[in-house]
């Protein structure tokens, strides 16, 4: 797969973002990237696992600059949570651009995405990385070419939006990413529009729209039923 031809760009909290030069989309909101991913992957979403005392699954849709990944291990590391992070990503962020992202100099634990870039190079080898209680994985492939024998208590959705990548919430990709999480499983993303919702409720999923992070109105949370 090629690396992701991307620039890097500050947003309104102090933290790196990048642009797709391809579309010219932009991998986390504006108004403060860090932000945003504190408030929709680890609020909204890791923190329902505060009490679990099991190892917690967690896959996300968009490995990109590895800041939820980073953020999730440093939960893990906080709350002493054993988790397994999986993270899928067709087009990477070349090394040296991966390398220049600040998040370690603006995260809460310094150490999380530094450890990620020291070893960015043999995630991109399909090697696991640990970090406290946590242990990280890239899976170098698109949605619907992933396969798992286990399925995940936890998903980030993190893919660009509607509006520049369509078929990442298209029915096809809804189905597939509702088969991958764990019956009572998770997911939170970004994105709140009508359809994809009506699509994840047409799976018997429950749908919650949730306040949104700073500049956006509001976000989605789906959890997939016990039993179906
Ligand atoms: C909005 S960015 C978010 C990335 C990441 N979560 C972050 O915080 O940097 C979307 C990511 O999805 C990746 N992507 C594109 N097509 C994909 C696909 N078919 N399956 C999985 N990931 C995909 C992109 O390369 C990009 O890294």
């Amino acid at each position: 797969m090629p690396f992701a031809d991307v620039s890097l760009v500050t947003t309104a909290d102090g933290s790196h973002t990048l642009q797709l030069l391809q579309t010219g989309e932009h991998y986390h909101s504006q108004f403060g990237a860090l932000n945003e991913s504190v408030y929709v992957f680890v609020k909204q979403g890791l923190e329902l696992f505060e009490r679990s005392n099991t190892l917690i699954k967690l896959l996300e849709v968009g490995f990109g600059t590895g800041l939820n990944t980073a953020l999730a291990m440093a939960w893990a590391k906080l709350h002493q949570k054993e988790l397994m992070y999986t993270g899928l990503e067709p087009y990477p962020v070349p090394p040296a651009v991966f390398a220049s992202l600040n998040y370690g100099q603006l995260m809460e634990d310094p150490q999380a995405h530094p450890a990620l870039q020291e070893d960015y190079e043999r995630l991109l080898c399909g090697e696991k990385l640990s970090y406290g209680t946590a242990l990280a994985g890239m899976v170098q492939c698109r949605l619907l070419e992933f396969e798992s024998p286990e399925t995940f208590d936890l998903v980030f959705y993190d893919a660009f939006s509607p509006t520049t990548q369509a078929d990442m919430w298209d029915e096809a990709s809804v189905a597939k990413i509702v088969s991958l999480l764990a019956p009572g499983g998770v997911l939170v993303t970004y994105c709140i529009r009508g359809y994809i919702r009506k699509a994840f409720l047409a799976l018997g999923c429950q749908a919650e729209k949730l306040p949104g992070p700073p500049g956006k109105r509001e976000m989605l949370r789906i959890t997939k039923p016990l039993y179906v």
